[in-house]
């Protein structure tokens, strides 16, 4: 009879340590759960960091879409408003990877976190730039014109190493629907990625036109040159825009797509492939060669473009232009410059920065 009592006290005891324990090592747990993740592990050679408000709470479930993204220091208003339309646009569960300098990063997370865009998931990732060593040329008047964070795109699963399908977006965009559908973008086998071609949308005729050949491949790359010649490609392929890709990062690691645009990086360095009249991006032309006949596409109205080229104001109609589902300022003039079309569009979605130093430059502000 004592012998049991004893029994039931231990067990009782032991119970109530157990209980103890249980209840210490929860509100560890708690606690370790709403505290920052101060140094989210390191993803050589890149540093990163998870947004604060990414805790056990996700806003929105569902499969989650990975979209990359740069922020360029001198225009952050331009990733501001991507960003928002896009996370506005969609119930989607969006998650951004936001590819900046290191000097960009504070003013960065004051404006996501000062302003309702606190509630999208994101994670901000460092450009090294040395990762561009030997592979732009050093000129430095070439350096100032080359923008690191637009290589940013050949490194997707690099950045985004646990997703098999990822979005990557140029900063100078409005997503107008909703990014599921972009996503959902069907790749064929084999396809690492897809692209707006330049010459079978509507957006494109006309406008590339006053551009020369930038409309094919001729425009970008020197067919006189030895190596170019190699590869066997017609110089009237139709050439595609870069500004918008769906990927296939399974097939990207599989045909180590990073390796080869490295490769053709590498090479122009020496022997000046790309072609002298190169009015957009130097990150074009590796991706022409790469991706040669070796492509999807992307519904034309996901990429509607050239709306920051002279002129474009006019050679759209304001119906057509509400009715795309991404809209892309490339070209000279940008929606948060002084002389760009269509900058209502734009205005919609930018939320102004907390800090006060970045402003859109309005023509009429201020006045009567
Ligand atoms: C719980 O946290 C306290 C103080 O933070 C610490 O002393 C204790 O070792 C932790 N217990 C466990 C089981 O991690
Ligand atoms: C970023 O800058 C900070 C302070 O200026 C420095 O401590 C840190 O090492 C830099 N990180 C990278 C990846 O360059
Ligand atoms: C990506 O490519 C791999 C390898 O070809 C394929 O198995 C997979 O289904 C593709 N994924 C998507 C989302 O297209
Ligand atoms: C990719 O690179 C790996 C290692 O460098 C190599 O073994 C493989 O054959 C390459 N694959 C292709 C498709 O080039």
């Amino acid at each position: 009879m004592t012998l049991r009592r004893v029994n039931v006290v231990i067990l009782v005891l032991l119970a109530v340590a157990f209980l103890i324990i249980v209840q210490r090592n929860l509100l560890n747990l708690s606690d370790f759960l709403h505290k920052e993740h101060p140094d989210a592990g390191m993803i050589l050679p890149f540093e990163s960091e998870l947004s604060p408000d990414l805790r056990l709470e996700a806003l929105r479930k569902g499969e989650e879409i990975p979209v990359l993204i740069t922020a360029a220091g001198d225009r952050l208003g331009a990733v501001i408003a991507a960003m928002n339309s896009v996370y506005q646009n969609s119930k989607a569960n969006v998650a951004f990877t936001i590819v900046t300098m290191n000097d960009t990063v504070d003013h960065l997370k004051v404006w996501l976190s000062k302003t309702n865009l606190k509630n999208i998931k994101y994670k901000i990732v460092i450009f090294q730039p040395e990762l561009l060593n030997r592979k732009i040329l050093k000129d430095p008047q070439t350096l100032e014109a080359t923008k690191p964070l637009s290589f940013a795109r050949f490194y997707l699963p690099v950045y985004i190493p646990e997703a098999e399908k990822a979005v990557y977006l140029d900063d100078d965009v409005i997503v107008q629907g909703d990014i599921q559908e972009l996503y959902e973008t069907n790749l064929k086998p084999g396809h690492a990625a897809a692209f707006s071609d330049d010459c079978d949308s509507a957006s494109a005729k006309g406008i590339v036109r006053g551009a020369g050949n930038q409309n094919n491949y001729i425009g970008f790359l020197d067919f006189k040159k030895e190596a170019i010649k190699k590869l066997g490609m017609r110089a009237n392929t139709c050439s595609f825009n870069p500004g918008v890709i769906i990927a296939n990062l399974t097939e990207w690691r599989n045909q180590n797509i990073t390796q080869q645009l490295e490769h053709w990086m590498e090479l122009n360095t020496h022997e000046d492939l790309y072609s002298k009249s190169l009015a957009e991006s130097v990150t074009t032309p590796p991706l022409l060669i790469v991706f040669y006949k070796r492509h999807s596409s992307i519904d034309p109205m996901w990429h509607v473009r050239h709306l920051g080229a002279s002129g474009a104001g006019n050679r759209y109609s304001n119906q057509f232009v509400k009715a795309a589902k991404l809209l892309h300022w490339n070209g000279h003039y940008k929606p948060w410059g002084r002389t760009s079309s269509f900058t209502e569009l734009w205005d919609k979605w930018f939320i102004p920065d907390p800090t006060g130093k970045f402003n859109p430059v309005r023509r009429h502000t201020g006045d009567k």
